[in-house]
């Protein structure tokens, strides 16, 4: 199935070449799924997400989590976007309840997860933007299944 074996690698060279590769994105996802977006400050992570949550009609303004940590959008399931920028450890992120959030429905969306990395399912989807120039984006989206990934480095 496309969804358990995504891999797209692409340079996008615009907003708007960007938007079309969120939005084909969000419709593989479904309720339950985990996306971490990984990228350097500005590279578009919130940009990519704002994308999703317009796709998946919530018509709403998406803003950066990075001051209230956790945003909630109503589209078509509920859409959960978490930015773990400000928090220190994991102990902070349990503190604000991520563990049991992720058993609601919905769709999960966290910036710097690098942060929680261990609290991070069995398998999720994960994007990573790097910047090239001020509209140029190297973006890459796996699927990764924790498991697998053991057993490729024995
Ligand atoms: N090709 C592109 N794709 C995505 N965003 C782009 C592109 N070109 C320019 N941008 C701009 O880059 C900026 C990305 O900002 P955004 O807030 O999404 O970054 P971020 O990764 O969430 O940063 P932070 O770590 O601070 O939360 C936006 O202003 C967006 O318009
Ligand atoms: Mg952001």
């Amino acid at each position: 199935m496309v969804r358990d074996s995504y891999s797209l690698e692409i340079t996008s060279t615009s907003e708007k070449e960007t938007s079309r590769i969120a939005r084909d994105f969000a419709n593989l996802l479904k309720g339950g799924d985990v996306v971490a977006l990984i990228g350097e400050l500005g590279s578009g992570k919130t940009f990519f997400v704002k994308k999703i949550a317009e796709e998946l009609g919530f018509d709403g303004y998406v803003s950066s989590p990075t001051f209230t940590i956790l945003n909630i959008y109503e589209a078509s399931t509920y859409l959960y976007h978490f930015d773990f920028y400000r928090l220190k450890n994991i102990e902070e992120i349990e503190k604000i309840g991520f563990s049991d959030l992720l058993m609601e429905e919905g769709i999960f969306f966290i910036e710097w997860p690098e942060k929680a990395e261990e609290l991070l399912p069995e398998e999720y989807f994960k994007v990573r933007i790097d910047i090239i120039n001020a509209t140029y984006r190297n973006l890459s989206i796996k699927k990764i299944a924790k498991s697998e990934d053991e057993k490729c480095q024995n």
